[in-house]
């Protein structure tokens, strides 16, 4: 049996925490890394409860530092290649599109594949001790895992093309001050900021919370008025909803509404 290289634990029964145990080579992505955390993906995902997952790398130093040098060099062809490239790229969309909100916790460095991972999330906050970047270049190669497209998504295309063309890394803070980081603490602070905000998503309404990710995720996606239509269709459907006669309801009645999923 393959080596537990990630992990899947439940600090309450709405949050799922991943963490990449591959401490020794900086949580590097592996297909094996990669299997797995497509296998704790699909647990998480099994549990109709799970509203909200954390992302982390094991121990102070990286989140992940990449998908793994020695994969990449080893590869018989471009075809292999191709296909390496093609399974991350695939997994990590499978994260942006599932109905479970992601946030990551980046603990250290978060270079080439790690970054893309963390990209592909829907939240990032980060150690102050971080590290943001896309070092491929300084291997002859481009990013494989999506950072190309979604860096640029991200903080605009001079930005992104600065730190995939040198292969420079960002500090947390400098990620911060172009929107690739929503949050910044000390690195003792970082899971529990991570779980704060965890909480406050999973105390919502579980239909909304969903719609909420597939609406933002549209406004990437599809034309202005593409998104608006999306956007109208899912206010109509949840304006009718259990939660949502309920939410209205209590605010009228000044309670705290109760939700229910429906
Ligand atoms: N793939 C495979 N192994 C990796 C790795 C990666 N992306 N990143 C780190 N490792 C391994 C190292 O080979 C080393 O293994 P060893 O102890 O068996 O020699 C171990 O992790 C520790 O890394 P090391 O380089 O000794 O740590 P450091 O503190 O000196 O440097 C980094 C840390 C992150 C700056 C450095 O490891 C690095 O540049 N990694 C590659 C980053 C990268 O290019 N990522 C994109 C890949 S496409």
């Amino acid at each position: 049996m393959d080596e537990q290289f990630v992990e899947l634990a439940w600090p309450e029964p709405e949050i799922a925490m991943i963490t990449i145990t591959r401490e020794q080579s900086l949580n590097a992505l592996n297909p094996v890394v990669l299997d797995q955390l497509e296998a704790r993906l699909n647990e998480a995902e099994g549990l109709p409860a799970a509203k909200v997952g954390i992302v982390t790398g094991q121990g102070s130093k990286a989140f992940v530092a990449g998908a793994d040098i020695s994969v990449i060099h080893h590869v018989s062809d471009a075809t292999q290649a191709r296909a390496f490239a093609e399974r991350g790229q695939a997994l990590f969309q499978r994260f942006a599109e599932s109905r479970i909100i992601f946030i990551a916790a980046i603990n250290g460095y978060a270079l080439g594949g790690g970054l893309e991972l963390a990209m592909a999330l829907d939240f990032r906050i980060a150690s102050e001790t971080a590290r943001l970047g896309q070092p491929e270049i300084n291997l002859g190669i481009v990013p494989g895992f999506g950072g190309t497209q979604r860096l640029s998504r991200l903080i605009g295309p001079g930005h992104a093309l600065w730190m995939i063309a040198s292969g420079e890394p960002l500090t947390a803070r400098t990620g911060e001050a172009l929107g690739l980081i929503e949050a910044v603490v000390e690195p003792a602070g970082l899971m529990e900021e991570a779980l704060k905000r965890a909480r406050i998503l999973a105390a919502k309404a579980p239909l909304a919370l969903r719609e909420c990710k597939r609406l933002v995720a549209a406004s990437r996606d599809s034309s202005l008025p593409g998104g608006l239509a999306i956007e109208a269709d899912a206010f109509a459907r949840l304006a009718v909803s259990d939660d949502g006669r309920e939410g209205t309801r209590a605010f009228l009645e000044k309670r705290k509404p109760e939700f229910r999923g429906s």
